[in-house]
This record gives structure tokens, C-alpha cells and sequence, in this order.
């Protein structure tokens, strides 16, 4: 798939180096080309780096791994982009996109796209650099939204860059509960001091 990633640092490089290697098309699209990240994700093989807009324009999925606040501006330099699916990887802990709950609702609010999906936002990024775990397989990734399809194609791609499964939590009154879930994964790893080599992995009796 054209995907076009918004947010060239840790969750938009490492997503990027994953989709590449499984033969999408990944093409940053960002608000600066001289900045630090913008400099660092250009050297990423494979993608390529051009403005929002036009990445936006050429792609069918975007992927929003921007600060949760920025997408209050970043929503009008999308273009249109009702027909497109967009995958919000952002979790409002420390910022919130006031007066939104979450950069999901601003989204879909002034975007007025209704093809949204929350996923890879409930693990670390060095998880998504690499979801394989000794002994164990593929991490568990997860997802909510009311759309479908966004919802499926959002689940093929984890799946397609090594999460072993992404679980529905459910439609967009359970956005808000995936991202307590973030915060859960958040907790271990930092606030308890477990370090961020953990993740979540559903298991079910037979
Ligand atoms: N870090 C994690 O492990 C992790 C895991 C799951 C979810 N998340 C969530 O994913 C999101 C990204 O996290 P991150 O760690 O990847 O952040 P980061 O490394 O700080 O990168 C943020 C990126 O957003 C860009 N950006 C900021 N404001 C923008 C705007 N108005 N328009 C366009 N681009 C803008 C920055 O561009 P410039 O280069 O121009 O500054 C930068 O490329 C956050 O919402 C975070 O909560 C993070």
C-alpha cells in the first residue's frame, strides 16, 4: 500500500523500517525537511520525504505519530482526506488536543474522516521496531475504532510487520480505554521501573 507517515521521530522511523521491509510504500510527509528527526527518517531506505499535503494526496493510509496537540493544526494541512484511512498511533498523557478527549476525536472530528482507526500506540517503539520476542513470538498489538475497514487494514499491517495479533478493544467509545491501556504499558516499563524490552501478549484456554 502508498502509506504516508505524519511524525518522523521514534514511533514514525520505527513503523516506517517495518512497512518497508514488507514491501509497502512509505513516504514521510513533514512540516520541516531541515529538521533534526525529517534528516535522520530521510536516511530510513526505501521511504521517501516530501511535504503533508502532497504525501498525503499520493497515499491511501496515513499514519499520524505526532505529538497528540499538533494534530489541532496538522487536521487542515492533511487536505482532503475523507476517502483515506488514517491509523492515529498518539496517546493524550502529558498533552491532550484541548477541547478533544484525544487526537482520534479532533481527527475525526475536522477532518470529517470517518475511515479512523487507534492503533500502534499501546507499545513502546522499540517494540514496533522489532514485536519478535525470543521463546515467545510475536507481541500483541491492538486497535479500536467504529470504521471497518480501517480497522482491518490497520490489523493486516501489524500482523504484516510481526505482531502475532491485533485485538479489537472495540469501537470509538473504547479509543479512550486504549489509551489508559498505553498508559498501563507506560506504567510497567517506566513509572515501575520494569524497563521498556516488556509487552502485552493475550492468551486464551482452548
Ligand atoms: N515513543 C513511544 O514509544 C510511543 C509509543 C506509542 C505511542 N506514542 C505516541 O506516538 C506519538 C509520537 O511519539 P514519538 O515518540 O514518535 O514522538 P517524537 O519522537 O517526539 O516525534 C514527533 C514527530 O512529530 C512531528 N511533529 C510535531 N508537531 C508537528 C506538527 N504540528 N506537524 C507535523 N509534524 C509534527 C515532529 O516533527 P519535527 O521534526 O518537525 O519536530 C516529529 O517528527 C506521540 O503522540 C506518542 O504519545 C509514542
Amino acid at each position: 500500500m502508498k502509506i504516508a507517515i505524519i511524525g518522523t521521530g521514534n514511533v514514525g522511523s520505527a513503523l516506517a523500517q517495518r512497512l518497508v521491509l514488507t514491501g509497502h510504500q512509505v513516504s514521510f510527509g513533514v512540516r520541516d525537511a531541515s529538521s533534526p528527526k525529517s534528516q535522520k527518517a530521510s536516511a530510513i531506505a526505501g521511504t521517501t520525504i516530501q511535504p503533508i499535503e502532497a504525501a498525503t494526496a499520493w497515499a491511501e493510509v496515513i499514519i499520524i505519530s505526532t505529538p497528540p496537540e499538533a494534530v489541532l493544526t496538522l487536521a487542515s494541512q492533511l487536505g482532503d482526506v475523507k476517502n483515506k484511512i488514517l491509523i492515529d498511533t498518539t496517546n493524550s498523557i502529558r498533552t491532550r488536543p484541548e477541547p478533544y478527549a484525544t487526537a482520534y476525536h479532533a481527527l475525526k472530528d475536522l477532518t470529517k474522516s470517518s475511515k479512523i482507526v487507534k492503533c500502534f500506540n499501546s507499545t513502546g517503539f522499540e517494540n514496533m521496531t522489532n514485536p519478535i520476542y525470543l521463546d515467545f513470538g510475536g507481541i500483541d498489538m491492538f486497535c479500536a475504532g467504529n470504521d471497518q475497514e480501517a480497522k482491518a487494514v490497520a490489523q493486516n499491517l501489524a500482523k504484516q510487520i510481526g505482531f502475532s495479533e491485533c485485538w479489537d478493544f472495540g469501537g470509538d467509545d473504547k479509543v479512550e480505554l486504549l489509551e489508559k491501556f498505553a498508559l498501563s504499558w507506560i506504567n510497567l516499563a517506566i513509572m515501575q521501573g520494569h524497563g521498556r524490552n516488556l509487552a502485552f501478549k493475550v492468551i486464551k484456554r482452548s
